[in-house]
């Protein structure tokens, strides 16, 4: 089998090739910048570098290629799955795994540019699996800086829960996914073990790191020029402040077995995401 793996400089797309090296492949990875690929993997991986709005550079990078995981993000993230996909099919790849989200069957934040690309890969007619994951637990990362300088999570989430889900997860359900083939055709919805409210998460992370961490609540208007600031888009900005609306009214809080069904354990609890990333809110 060959596999090639887009997004492999970020966060999932990285442990999905790991994981493939672990289990004695050599993958391709499609990359903007061969540098920081080499940095990552040295020279175990072919590298094909291109951008994934270029439906040529793609067009040749997929060639022999048999398992694809493709991994679009942002607004307009639907067009590039289209090119994708088609270049895929063109190509005669014969799966691709495409990273999705959970928030397709809800139509929140990025939900709807998901749901063209997942339209687009069947209509392109390459075989697939769609993996619809919950919001992930390095989403977390993001409130280091309050808590770190104040000791606080400020949030537009209220009481609502959400059951977010270990990176380590996805990436495992994923390599699954691209060496297996037994997921062709179905979405796999996959989620964290227990949904719980920010104030929860404030409290686990407090305790990772054995300070009191406050949760408080803010409004959509704080919690949108918070999004601003992180994000290098207007459009993500507002899908993320319409995630956190949405987990307030209580709208997101599916708990899954995905996990468990797929690769055979129990999904990783956010105590130990906290555990193991404790350094970063010290
Ligand atoms: N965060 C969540 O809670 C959540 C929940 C469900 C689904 N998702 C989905 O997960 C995906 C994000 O995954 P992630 O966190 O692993 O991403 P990430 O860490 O932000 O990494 C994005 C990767 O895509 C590459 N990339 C970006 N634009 C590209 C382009 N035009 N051409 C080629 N490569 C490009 C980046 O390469 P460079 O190194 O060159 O920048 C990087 O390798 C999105 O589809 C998101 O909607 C996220």
């Amino acid at each position: 089998m060959s596999y090639l793996i887009t997004g492999a400089t970020g966060n999932i797309g990285s442990l999905v090739t790991e994981r493939l090296l672990a289990r004695g492949e050599r993958p391709c990875v499609f990359v903007r910048d061969a540098k920081k690929a080499r940095a990552l993997f040295g020279r175990c991986v072919d590298i094909r570098v291109g951008d994934l709005a270029d439906a040529a550079a793609m067009a040749s990078a997929f060639a022999g290629i048999d398992s694809l995981f493709l991994l679009n993000s942002g607004p307009g993230l639907g067009a590039r799955d289209r090119t994708a996909a088609f270049a895929a099919k063109a190509a005669g790849v014969r799966h691709l795994v495409k990273l999705s989200t959970l928030d397709v069957q809800t139509k929140v934040g990025t939900g709807p540019w998901h749901a063209q690309g997942e339209d687009a890969v069947r209509e392109s007619g390459v075989p697939y699996t769609f993996i619809q994951s919950a919001a992930f637990m390095s989403n977390a990362l993001g409130w280091a800086s309050s808590i770190c300088s104040k000791g606080v999570l400020r949030s537009s989430t209220g009481d609502g829960k959400i059951a977010f889900i270990h990176p380590a997860d996805i990436a495992d359900v994923v390599t699954r996914a691209l060496t297996t083939r037994e997921h062709e055709g179905k979405s796999l919805v996959i989620t964290g073990p227990t949904a719980l409210s920010y104030g929860e998460m404030a409290a686990v992370i407090g305790a990772a790191i054995g300070k009191p961490v406050r949760f408080e609540s803010i409004p959509d208007a704080q919690a949108r020029k918070m999004a601003l600031a992180w994000s290098d888009s207007k459009e993500y900005a507002e899908a993320l402040v319409d995630i956190w609306r949405a987990i307030r009214e209580g709208r997101l809080t599916t708990v899954s077995d995905g996990v468990e069904r797929i690769v055979g354990r129990k999904p990783i609890s956010f105590e130990t995401w906290a555990d193991e990333n404790a350094d970063a809110f010290a």
